[in-house]
Parts: C-alpha cells; sequence; structure tokens
C-alpha cells in the first residue's frame, strides 16, 4: 500500500470512529488543517519536476476531495443525530393555554370601522377614500360652501403653509370631500362609504384635533328621502344590534344637502346609564339629506338625471355609544391600560353572522 492510500484509510477510520462533532473537528484540523497531514501532502507538490506532479497531483488531490467528503457527510449524519436526539427529549403541548403573553389589542376606533364597513357592505356600499391633506374646493366650494360662507369659519379649520401664488391646503375638516373625488371620478350609481380622520382646531372632553367621520353617498335615479331613512334604520339596527332602535328625523341645515335632516335615536335609562332603543330620551347621532343639485353639479352630473343621500357622523362618538366610554380624549392617550379594558381581541373580527357587536 502506497503512503497516500495508507494515510486514506487511517483518515477515513478516524472519521468513521469520530462520534461527537467535536471529536471530528479535531480529525479535520488533523488532516485539512494549516499544519495537516493532507494539507503537508499538498505542499510538497510545489517541489516536484513536473512530470512527477502530473502523477502525484491527482492522487494528492483525490486524497483531499475524498476526505473532505467523507468529513462532511460525517458532520451531516452527526448533526441530524443531534438533532434527532435533542427534538425526542423536548416536547410542547399544544393542547394547553398559552401562558400570560403580552397581547396587543385593536384599537376601537378600528374595530367600530371595520363594523361599519361589514354592515354597509352587506348593503352593498364600497369603502372609498381620499386625503387627508385637501384643497379647498373639495372641502368646501364643491360641497356648496362658497369662500364667504359662515359654514366654513365654524369648521375650526387648519391650513397648511402655501406654496407662493397657491391657494392653502386644509386638513379635511370632515369627510364630505370623498362625495366630491367620488362622483367626479366615477359613474353613477355609486354607493360608497368613506371612513376616515378629520382635524378641527377643538379639544375638550367631547372634541379632539383629530377625530374619526364615516360619510356615506347614494346617487342614482328617483332616490327620495324614503330609501336614506330605511338605510339609516337597517344601519343603526345592524350596528346597536337592537331590533327596537327608534329614529327621529329633524329638519336641520348643512349646506351640501337639501332638505337636510338631523338624526337621533331614541334611549333609555337603564341603571342610571344611557342604553340605545326605546324613546326615554333623544341623541343626535348623524347630519344626512339630499345631496344639493348645486353638489351634484359641481361634479359634473346633471342633477334631473341623478339624485341621492349623503350622511356623516363620527365614528369616535358612535364607539362612545356603544361601548360606554365617556372621554374621547382617553382614545388618542395610547394608554395600556385603556387599550387592554375598550380594545378587542385581533381575532374577534366583526361579521354580520358572527355578530358585528363582538
Ligand atoms: N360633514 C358634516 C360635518 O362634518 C356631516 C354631514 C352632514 C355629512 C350631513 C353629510 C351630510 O354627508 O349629508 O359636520
Amino acid at each position: 500500500m502506497t503512503d497516500i492510500a495508507k494515510l486514506q484509510s487511517e483518515l477515513t477510520a478516524a472519521i468513521e470512529d469520530a462520534d461527537t462533532l467535536d471529536a471530528l473537528e479535531a480529525v479535520r484540523i488533523a488532516a485539512l488543517g494549516k499544519q495537516g497531514s493532507v494539507s503537508a501532502l499538498l505542499k510538497t507538490m510545489g517541489a516536484m519536476s513536473p512530470d512527477e506532479r502530473q502523477v502525484q497531483g491527482p492522487i494528492i488531490n483525490g486524497l483531499r476531495e475524498t476526505i473532505a467528503a467523507a468529513l462532511a457527510e460525517k458532520k451531516a449524519a452527526l448533526e441530524t443525530a443531534a438533532l434527532n436526539a435533542r427534538l425526542n427529549t423536548e416536547r410542547l403541548d399544544m393542547t394547553l393555554p398559552a401562558p400570560e403573553t403580552p397581547r396587543g389589542t385593536v384599537h376601537p376606533v378600528s374595530q367600530v370601522m371595520d363594523e361599519l364597513a361589514e354592515i354597509f357592505a352587506d348593503m352593498g356600499f364600497a369603502v372609498a377614500e381620499g386625503p387627508e391633506i385637501e384643497d379647498q374646493w373639495h372641502n368646501f366650494t364643491a360641497l356648496n360652501m362658497p369662500e364667504t360662507h359662515p359654514a366654513r369659519a365654524m369648521h375650526d379649520t387648519f391650513y397648511m403653509t402655501a406654496a407662493d401664488g397657491e391657494e392653502p391646503r386644509v386638513l379635511r375638516t370632515h369627510t364630505s370631500p370623498v362625495q366630491i373625488r367620488t362622483m367626479t371620478s366615477q359613474e353613477p350609481p355609486i354607493r360608497i362609504i368613506a371612513p376616515g380622520r378629520v382635524y378641527r382646531s377643538d379639544s375638550d372632553a367631547t372634541h379632539t384635533p383629530m377625530f374619526h367621520q364615516i360619510e356615506g353617498l347614494v346617487i342614482d335615479k328617483g332616490i327620495h328621502l324614503g330609501h336614506l331613512k330605511w338605510t339609516l334604520e337597517t344601519f343603526l339596527k345592524a350596528f346597536f344590534e337592537r331590533d327596537d332602535v327608534v329614529l327621529r328625523l329633524r329638519p336641520s341645515y348643512f349646506p351640501f344637502t337639501e332638505p337636510s335632516v338631523e338624526v337621533d335615536v331614541g334611549y333609555t335609562m337603564v341603571n342610571g346609564k344611557r342604553v340605545i332603543g326605546g324613546n326615554d330620551g333623544w341623541m343626535e347621532v348623524l347630519g344626512s339629506g339630499m345631496v344639493h343639485r348645486k353638489v351634484i353639479e359641481a361634479c359634473g352630473l346633471d342633477p334631473d338625471i341623478w339624485q341621492g343621500f349623503a350622511f356623516g357622523t363620527g365614528v369616535d362618538r358612535l364607539a362612545m355609544l356603544k361601548y360606554g366610554m365617556d372621554d374621547l380624549r382617553a382614545f388618542f392617550d395610547g394608554d395600556n391600560r385603556w387599550l387592554k379594558h375598550y380594545g378587542f381581541n385581533a381575532l374577534d373580527v366583526p361579521t354580520l353572522s358572527g355578530g358585528v357587536g363582538a
């Protein structure tokens, strides 16, 4: 047997015998390490004559490849064995409940928006969006609030700094501009809701500078106040999950609707708390009306062909009424105790069949 063949059988036997990863590593170093036996042979090639190298080269390189392959194979086998041994000793009982783990909650505003989307989707409404930084035409002018209109001042608007010569944009004061964006980008018939953030310079227990509204818009032929009333009644019954929700429509004024109605829901006093249903007293929940001809015209539609109704309401307020919070400011404090108490489980997805009330 040549020296090389002898070395190969010795190393192969050592690899075979190594029964731990450490032992195998020691064999690897002894063979292929800087001072290793195979490395030493490789170095001898430098001093060989070309003829000799042609014969010895492939043999020595073959040795190195064989040993490297044997080492890799043994390493993989040892690792698999180690993993199997570990898996045999580690057990996790998947049927046990998880221990107290930190858990986030879904904010009531998000939950209520999901509930609203679910309820209105069932009535054939799509969800529409618009920008929070809005131009004055969409936020006011097209909604029949010209520059001189007193309602503009009533909105406590946040104005942005304008580029030279440009009209300042505003943080949208309501979700109503989404009505305009939808009517100018979509062909009627239209049935949308638009939930989102709105901004007004106002702050106390029931007002925050940022709050949430949801807008509704229907544009079609032959739409009348009866459609509006049915839609709102169906929505409020589904939202409060009670059949005894009573609505009261009061004549009102909004620049973008004619006629305009404010909608109250009846409540009953139960243990000193207002509970929706019955008619011991009334609470205002919505603004609405038939879309003003001028608004339809501003969007390039013919009001003699297309009519519709619109409504808007505060999402935060709906959440407060349904889930019993009494200070709006706490909604945006990010206090974990509040979120834990009023927040919803992420798996508690509102569905009509499962109940939108969570
Ligand atoms: N945009 C009104 C507000 O912020 C709410 C509103 C009232 C929206 C009547 C409507 C509507 O669509 O028809 O106070």
